[in-house]
């Protein structure tokens, strides 16, 4: 399985920082935020990895993860440049040709996990595979409504949640993902969502899920940036 890390956007939330830096390169902790996701990746055993992100400081994200680094951790690392902010799918479209027709472990720039995937993603044949997490803001997030053991629903930050199952920045697909980015709509807010290339899996009845385990923060706002540094903090030996 190949990885994606999608480490585009605006990062509005944590203005004026991220007008001098992309939000993937601030601190949590001892590190640039972008290092976990990149070790989440490389703890569920994949080591082939593509960092989509905007061209603006390619360099800075060039340095810190040079070829000593890729060498001694034993991955190695790609950059694809998402020139418009147009959405997570509109990101993740710009990894095809990465893929070439394997299948993928995506994951979002600013997604702390405690967890790695290293079981579900050697099980993972076909299809889309989710992730959630009880959270107490399930407003905030694409919300999976669930009966017995299927998702029958994801909501994209419903106004009245139906469940507090949270869908989680990881994401596991097979190579239809190419061609039902390519099917969806621009949302009302003009962005290509994952939530809708999730949404159209379910429809074939080809979407899993698994509840997850464990710290999960995404990390794109000034609290939740200060939450995942303390548990990073807690929880690191330095
Ligand atoms: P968001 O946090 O939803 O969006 P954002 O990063 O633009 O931040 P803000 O809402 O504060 O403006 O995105 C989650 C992750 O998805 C983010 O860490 C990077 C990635 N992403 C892209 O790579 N490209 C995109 O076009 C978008 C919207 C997000």
């Amino acid at each position: 399985m190949k990885g994606v890390i999608l480490a585009g956007g605006k990062g509005t939330r944590l203005l004026p920082l991220t007008k001098i830096t992309n939000k993937h390169l601030l601190p949590i902790h001892d590190r640039p935020m972008i290092f976990y996701p990149l070790e989440t990746l490389r703890q569920s055993g994949i080591s082939e990895i593509l960092i989509v992100t905007d061209g603006k400081f390619i360099a800075q994200f060039k340095k810190i993860l040079n070829s000593s680094l890729q060498k001694k951790l034993k991955i190695k690392v790609l950059f694809a440049i998402q020139k418009k902010a147009d959405g997570i799918a509109g990101a993740l479209k710009l990894a095809e040709k990465f893929a070439a027709g394997e299948k993928i472990a995506v994951i979002l720039g600013d997604n702390i996990f405690e967890a790695n995937f290293r079981e579900d993603a050697k099980i993972f044949r076909i299809g889309a595979k989710v992730f959630l997490k009880k959270v107490p803001d399930p407003e905030r997030f694409g919300v999976a409504e669930i009966r017995g053991s299927q998702i029958v629903r994801i909501q994209e930050k419903p106004r009245r949640a139906k469940s507090d199952l949270a869908v989680v920045g990881l994401y596991f697909f097979d190579k239809r993902v190419f061609d039902i980015i390519r099917k969806i709509q621009p949302s009302k807010r003009g962005e290509l969502e994952i939530t809708a290339v999730n949404n159209f899996y379910l429809q074939t009845k080809s979407l899993n899920f698994t509840k997850i385990k464990g710290f999960w923060k995404d990390a794109g706002t000034f609290a939740s940036l200060a939450e995942a540094t303390k548990f990073i903090r807690e929880n690191s030996k330095k």
